[in-house]
């Protein structure tokens, strides 16, 4: 109910300020005149895009953003990376190489923030054509109903739609009861992690969920490590995505949230201690950088 109000004041202040201090300073004092005592007004806060919002906030707005988005994901994917992103993911999925031909069970691959699907159709297509394994199975779980129903639609193109090898889980990452602890072979996440509100919940959940020698994998935007490549693509980010946004989506607000939430996600080498954190054994360098760092691939294995 708190939460819900909040919202209501930051939004309705976001449409008539934009992200300003002034509508900061002034959300705080419509909470005051809201009668919030001290400790309400100081709930633990995160980051939204380049925003410090509170962290009962961030999911809603998180979530506002992909429904908005849903339709146009795919498009949108390819327009921004200049198709880049497909070969980002077929370089995560030969990396993991799913699949086994001589195991009668397959593998159990959990494929967190799996949106559209694109990543769980590129595993079971290599588990299937690479591996001659038909048993490997993958649920795609999301937080957004509108983006898992894109997945549903899509499904339907490839051979696996309706089929028991995949299958699809509304839940929020930082916590899933319905998933049996022990019981993934493979655990994946593309480009979500950065919108969880608390990642470190979502890590832990994530060394739960999985069997004991199973794989923690992650690709995500991440940082460049080229101060002059770093500053072209800075300008192409910050530049052409929002305005991409809002010529072909119709929504400049939710493409500028995500170049500032990579802005916001931390380093490489901070994120591979974040998956130590939780438990996992990170072997080699702990991570792989894609297009010197505008992504990164992190592996964490929980131990046997
Ligand atoms: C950029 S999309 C990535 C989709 C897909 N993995 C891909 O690579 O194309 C990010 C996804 O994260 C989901 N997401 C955000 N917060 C989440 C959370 N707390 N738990 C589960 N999914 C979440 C969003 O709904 C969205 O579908």
């Amino acid at each position: 109910m708190l939460s819900t109000t909040r919202l209501g004041v930051t939004r309705a202040l976001r449409g008539q300020f934009g992200r300003s201090h002034a509508a900061r300073s002034f959300a705080q004092s419509a909470y005051q005149c809201q009668g919030l005592n001290e400790g309400q007004q100081h709930d633990r806060t995160t980051h939204f895009g380049f925003e410090t919002v509170a962290e009962a906030e961030k999911e809603g707005r998180v979530r506002d953003v992909f429904s908005s988005v849903a339709a146009s994901y795919d498009r949108m994917n390819d327009l921004m990376s200049l198709g880049i992103h497909r070969l980002w993911k077929g370089n995560f999925v030969r990396s993991l190489n799913p699949g086994r031909a001589d195991s009668e069970k397959g593998w159990n691959i959990l494929d967190i923030a799996g949106g559209t699907g694109d990543i769980a159709f590129r595993m079971l297509d290599h588990a299937t054509n690479i591996n001659q394994d038909m048993n490997t199975r993958v649920t795609i779980s999301d937080i957004n109903p509108d983006m898992l129903e894109e997945g549903r639609k899509r499904s339907l193109q490839t051979p696996y739609g309706n089929t028991d090898r995949l299958s699809f889980l509304q839940g929020n990452a930082e916590s899933l009861p319905t998933v049996e602890s022990n019981s993934v072979d493979l655990y994946t996440v593309a480009f979500g992690i950065r919108n969880f509100t608390d990642k470190d919940a979502a890590l832990r959940e994530a060394f739960r969920v999985l069997k004991p020698g199973g794989v923690f994998a992650c690709l995500e935007f991440s940082h460049v490590n080229s101060a002059v490549f770093n500053a072209v693509y800075k300008r192409w980010s910050f530049g052409a995505i929002p305005l991409i946004g809002q010529l072909v989506a119709g929504d400049r607000d939710s493409y500028q949230y995500l170049v500032e939430s990579i802005e916001q996600f931390p380093t490489q080498e901070a994120f591979k201690d974040m998956i130590q954190n939780a438990g996992f054994l990170t072997p080699g360098q702990g991570y792989e950088n894609l297009s010197m760092g505008i992504a990164s691939i992190h592996k964490g294995v929980k131990p046997v």
